[in-house]
């Protein structure tokens, strides 16, 4: 395992940055750091990963020389509960990010995939642990960047930005500028304590907004129209009846009518 720092032009957010050749899992790595030193905006990187960690228990893979598998730490000064949060600031970061370095406009399918096309490009696995005089949130990033290959199970629903955008794109450009995007996204969202300042960017690249969509909500799933997000992040949803159901992210998946989006 060999390891290279690299440091980015931003005040913070990975300005230090770790970049391995192989990890299992840089969301792992960036657990195991963050029990033995400070690591607020150290950004660990690796060019492949071998059992990297998609959401809800799936793998997640990171394909050598043609992917960004990256993890950013964070110790925030806000309360534990507006960590999950922060999913969501990294969704928009990274989908700003990927049009300032594409010219690409993608959306955020809520909470946190981005999408282009209607294919998933890039995934966000946030992780919390808690430290004896504070908590350290760790939010894992995997971006499809130059793959040129999908397994057949997942090619009707995920592409790269490479078979999007028909060009090679700079991983590190991307990263630097996903990095930068965070750092005014995160100071805001930590400003105020939740997304009232965001709400509108990240409206504007909701996915699935003013689409019928199914709530697959374990108890009780449920069809509706998504509006948008409330101050907490959570996905409003305007059901039959006239009401409004509020959505929260941790615990429910929401599927487009005819697919993924
Ligand atoms: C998803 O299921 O959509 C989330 C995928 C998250 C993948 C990234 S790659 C970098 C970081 N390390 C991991 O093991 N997972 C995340």
């Amino acid at each position: 395992m060999s390891m290279e720092l690299k440091k980015f032009e931003t005040a913070w957010a990975g300005k230090t940055c770790l970049c391995f050749d192989a990890l299992e899992s840089t969301n792992d790595y960036g657990k195991i750091l963050s029990g033995k030193q400070k690591v607020h905006g150290t950004l660990i990187f690796a060019d492949t990963q071998t059992a990297g960690k998609g959401r809800r228990g799936r793998v997640w893979e990171s394909p050598k020389g043609s992917s960004v598998s990256m993890s950013l730490c964070l110790e925030p000064k806000l309360p534990t509960e507006k960590a999950a949060g922060l999913t969501l600031v990294m969704a928009l970061s990274v989908a700003s990010a990927i049009e300032e370095v594409t010219g690409a406009s993608p959306k955020i399918k809520w909470p946190n995939d981005i999408v282009l096309n209607g294919k998933k490009i890039c995934g966000i696995l946030t992780e919390m642990f808690l430290r004896e005089e504070d908590y350290v949130v760790i939010i894992g990033v995997g971006i499809n960047v130059n793959v040129l290959e999908f397994p057949p199970e997942i090619r009707e629903i995920a592409s790269s930005l490479r078979l999007e955008c028909g060009c090679e794109i700079s991983r590190e450009a991307l990263m630097e500028a996903a990095m930068k995007y965070f750092e005014t996204y995160y100071e805001q969202y930590e400003a105020c304590g939740d997304f009232s300042l965001l709400k509108e960017p990240y409206e504007a690249r909701l996915a699935n907004r003013g689409n019928q969509v199914k709530v697959l909500d374990p108890k009780e799933p449920f069809e509706g129209i998504a509006r948008g997000i409330d101050d907490l992040g959570n996905l409003l949803v305007l059901c039959e009846d006239g009401s409004t159901k509020s959505v929260c992210s941790g615990e429910v998946s929401v599927r487009g009518l005819y697919g993924y989006v």
